[in-house]
């Protein structure tokens, strides 16, 4: 199958969840059963390229996703350098909460350009809504070998996790 070359939102009566599978368990679990949910009670948005050719059912199966959110982090878990200009409240950032190119895929540079639609996509978000940075919690160390190249910087531990940020002016610098 070849892919569509514009990202859109999940919609599940066009798009196969069903036939995702990126070798991991939680990635694919979250696509079939949580995004659309996640996003009909407002908590993320998920956005996919679809393939180019739809299967029997008539829906179109799903090459690369990701999933963006609003969250926020403690400022005294960011580098000393950078928590001196913040304000003690609450950081506001947004969360990449999920990203995962299908197996078929992997390995072609799908997934650099999902992480870079999904920067260009928060990038966009915050020229209206201002957020400090992105933060992404790895599923694994491939996971944190991936973002490290791209410019990730360890953050904490979360929920047994590597958590990782990318300050948005430096994400903005791809865009300007
Ligand atoms: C991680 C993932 C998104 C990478 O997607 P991909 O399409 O295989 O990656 P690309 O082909 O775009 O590779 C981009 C670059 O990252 C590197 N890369 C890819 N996977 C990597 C890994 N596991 N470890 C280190 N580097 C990796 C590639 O070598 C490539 O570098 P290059 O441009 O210098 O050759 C994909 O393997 C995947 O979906 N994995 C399962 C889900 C997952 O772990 N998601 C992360 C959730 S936190």
């Amino acid at each position: 199958m070849s892919c569509s070359k514009e990202f859109i939102e999940l919609d599940k009566s066009i798009h196969d969840r069903d036939s995702f599978n990126c070798a991991e368990t939680e990635l694919n679990e979250f696509i079939r059963t949580k995004a659309a949910k996640h996003m009909n009670i407002g908590i993320s948005r998920t956005m996919l390229l679809p393939a180019l050719v739809p299967l029997p059912n008539g829906k179109y199966p799903i090459c690369a996703f990701y999933t963006i959110s609003p969250s926020s982090i403690s400022r005294e878990t960011l580098p000393k350098k950078l928590v001196k200009k913040l304000a003690r409240y609450p950081v506001p950032v947004f969360l990449l909460a999920q990203l995962a190119v299908h197996s078929e895929y992997q390995g072609q540079g799908l997934g650099k350009i999902t992480l870079i639609k999904a920067l260009e996509h928060l990038w966009e978000i915050n020229s209206h809504m201002r957020a400090y940075a992105v933060i992404v919690d790895c599923l694994n160390d491939n996971a944190r070998q991936f973002y490290v190249k791209y410019g990730f910087e360890v953050l904490c531990g979360h929920n047994g996790r590597v958590r990782m940020f990318m300050p948005m002016n430096i994400a903005g610098q791809l865009f300007q």
